[in-house]
């Protein structure tokens, strides 16, 4: 046993620190909202464990000790922060009707665009990278079927989660991740090795991933057609809901599309008109 109470023999960490008093959780509930509009609230034992065996692994003696190191601009224990605090679950062909409309509607309605050679696509709040890689997956089956076209279909991909992106951009799943998959695609997509599925290059290079955090201003060079982002606004409370939805309008093309989860309400104030579930457009 070393000082800190570390057995590296038997694997123990440091001693465990003592739970996050009311006013620490407080305040970090509102740094986590002002920086990343997550939020904690009535999500304290989640939050200490999500981070106790981070803050023991790290000899951290407590929670202001660990939490001081953020507030006084700890980048790196910042992303980390995020990485533990985000929830990243996602899988492919999550929420199917969307792929649907995608192929039905939103690229038939695109027809202008594509013969302009460029189609702006944006998965915001990515996660690892399922959901961009579906999306590029239905394009290069239905440009295929239409005897191919040159347009720049590369689809942005942002999260704020560095660890959620490392992972998309590695682009290896398990058995669980692809199971809604056709075997189809997984034949043609990915490559199986002892039960994991990497993404083929193909797809690979339709994808841009990168970091963007939502509560900042979206200042990419260009319009997007389509903005996807789904099951994040359940993290989010009302009014930076409505506050992010006006950005995305913002940056949304006259005729161009946002996707949002099934679970998530449309603020009452959005400017964009409904088509179907969980799909609106800008008109
Ligand atoms: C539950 S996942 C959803 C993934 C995918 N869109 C889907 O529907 O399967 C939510 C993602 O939103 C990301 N996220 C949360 N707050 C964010 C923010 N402020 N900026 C960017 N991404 C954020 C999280 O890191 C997480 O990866």
């Amino acid at each position: 046993m070393d000082w800190i109470g570390i057995d590296r023999d038997n694997g123990f960490f440091g001693q465990k620190p003592d739970d996050m008093t009311e006013a620490e959780f407080a305040r970090l509930t509102k740094y986590i909202k002002t920086r990343y509009g997550l939020d904690l609230t009535g999500k304290k034992s989640m939050v200490e464990s999500r981070l106790i065996n981070y803050l023991m692994d790290r000899g951290f003696g407590s929670f202001s000790e660990y939490l001081r190191t953020i507030y006084d601009g700890g980048e790196e224990e910042a992303a980390n922060l995020i990485n533990r605090l985000t929830t990243n679950y996602t899988y492919f062909l999550r929420e199917q009707e969307h792929y649907e409309h995608f192929m039905n509607s939103f690229l038939p309605n695109m027809s202008e665009r594509i013969k302009q050679g460029e189609l702006c696509i944006w998965s915001a709040g990515c996660s690892f990278g399922n959901e961009a890689y579906t999306f590029a997956a239905c394009m290069e089956d239905y440009f295929e079927g239409r005897g191919g076209s040159k347009c720049d279909r590369r689809i942005l991909a942002t999260d704020i989660s560095r660890n959620a992106l490392i992972a998309a951009k590695n682009g290896i799943y398990g058995e669980a991740a692809i199971k809604a998959l056709p075997p189809h695609w997984r034949a043609k997509y990915f490559t199986e090795k002892r039960g994991l599925f990497t993404v083929n290059e193909r797809l690979r290079s339709q994808v841009m991933f990168r970091y963007h955090n939502l509560m900042e201003p979206i200042s990419f060079k260009k319009r997007f057609d389509l903005i996807v982002c789904r099951n994040v606004m359940i993290y989010f409370d009302k009014d930076t809901c409505s506050r992010l939805i006006r950005r995305f309008y913002n940056a949304t093309n006259k005729g161009g599309y946002l996707y949002i989860g099934h679970a998530e309400a449309m603020p009452q104030d959005s400017l964009y008109v409904r088509e179907q579930a969980a799909v609106y457009r800008k008109l």
